[in-house]
């Protein structure tokens, strides 16, 4: 807990700039904090999400894939409507957009519970439990998910749903199977974007997406 401390105070004393993203540049820490209260009325103090992957864990993923995504709500190329009091021009202007994504990309959630020594009190264990976060595991058949993924979603997602280190591609490990079950509903339909989705989703069956979840779930420990 210590460490953590000590950790995000000096990340908060750095700036970072987005050489890519000139125009909006600045990443501001200490304003993605403040910001991520608001968004932590649903993804989570830190950005775990909840209420069973009705708001996906936010905690890790690429800093801009997340920036990509509240332009596309801000858009509505992608529609969210709980969102939608918060992503718009007047709550959360384009030139705050990389300081809470960052922020939030920052955010280290661990898989297990660390070993605890007798100097550990009550709160501090409290405090480590709440970034405890794992995949429950998902009935189905692992084998045909591991072939499947392997074979269509690799490519893009990373060895084990991992994510590719510098790719704005999501990463799929860690993520709550309920939310990305919905979104592959929505790629079939159209009613999200993604890539060659006629061809990987489309005549997805029941039984192979439940397949593909069940590998994931094994993934995240
Ligand atoms: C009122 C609830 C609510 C608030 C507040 C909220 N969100 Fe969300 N957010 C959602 C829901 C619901 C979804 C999932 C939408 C879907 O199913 O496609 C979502 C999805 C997202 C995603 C997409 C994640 C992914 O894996 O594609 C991002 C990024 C995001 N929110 C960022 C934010 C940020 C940043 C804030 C604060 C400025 C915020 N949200 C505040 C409800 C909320
Ligand atoms: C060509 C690259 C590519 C391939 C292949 C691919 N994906 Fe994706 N996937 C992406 C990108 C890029 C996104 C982000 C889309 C966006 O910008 O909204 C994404 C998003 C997703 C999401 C939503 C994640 C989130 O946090 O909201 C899920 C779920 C997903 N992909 C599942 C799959 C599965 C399952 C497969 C294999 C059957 C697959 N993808 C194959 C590139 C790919």
């Amino acid at each position: 807990m210590i460490k953590y401390f000590i950790f995000s105070a000096v990340l908060l004393s750095v700036s970072v700039s987005f050489a890519e993203d000139a125009a909006v540049a600045e990443v501001d820490l200490e304003l993605g904090e403040e910001i991520n209260e608001v968004c932590a009325g649903c993804h989570g103090e830190f950005a775990q999400g909840g209420k069973k992957g009705e708001y996906p864990r936010l905690a890790g993923l690429p800093a801009k894939y997340i920036m990509e995504q509240v332009k596309n709500f801000k858009s509505e190329k992608r529609k969210n409507m709980p969102m939608r009091p918060y992503a718009n021009d007047r709550e959360l202007p384009d030139e705050d957009i990389p300081s809470i994504a960052t922020y939030i990309s920052q955010i280290k959630l661990t898989s297990k519970m660390p070993e605890f020594d007798e100097h550990t009190t009550a709160y501090e264990k409290l405090l480590i439990a709440k970034k405890v976060f794992n995949i429950a595991k998902v009935e189905g058949d692992i084998e045909l998910g591991k072939e499947m993924y392997v074979d269509d979603c690799k490519l893009c997602h990373g060895k084990n749903g991992k994510g590719k280190k510098g790719s704005e591609t999501p990463p799929l490990s860690g993520q709550y199977t309920e939310y990305m079950t919905r979104q592959i509903h929505h790629f079939a339909t159209g009613e999200r974007w993604h890539e060659y989705a006629e061809d990987l989703f489309e005549d997805m069956e029941p039984e192979e997406i439940q397949a593909i979840m069940a590998y994931l779930s094994t993934t995240d420990d």
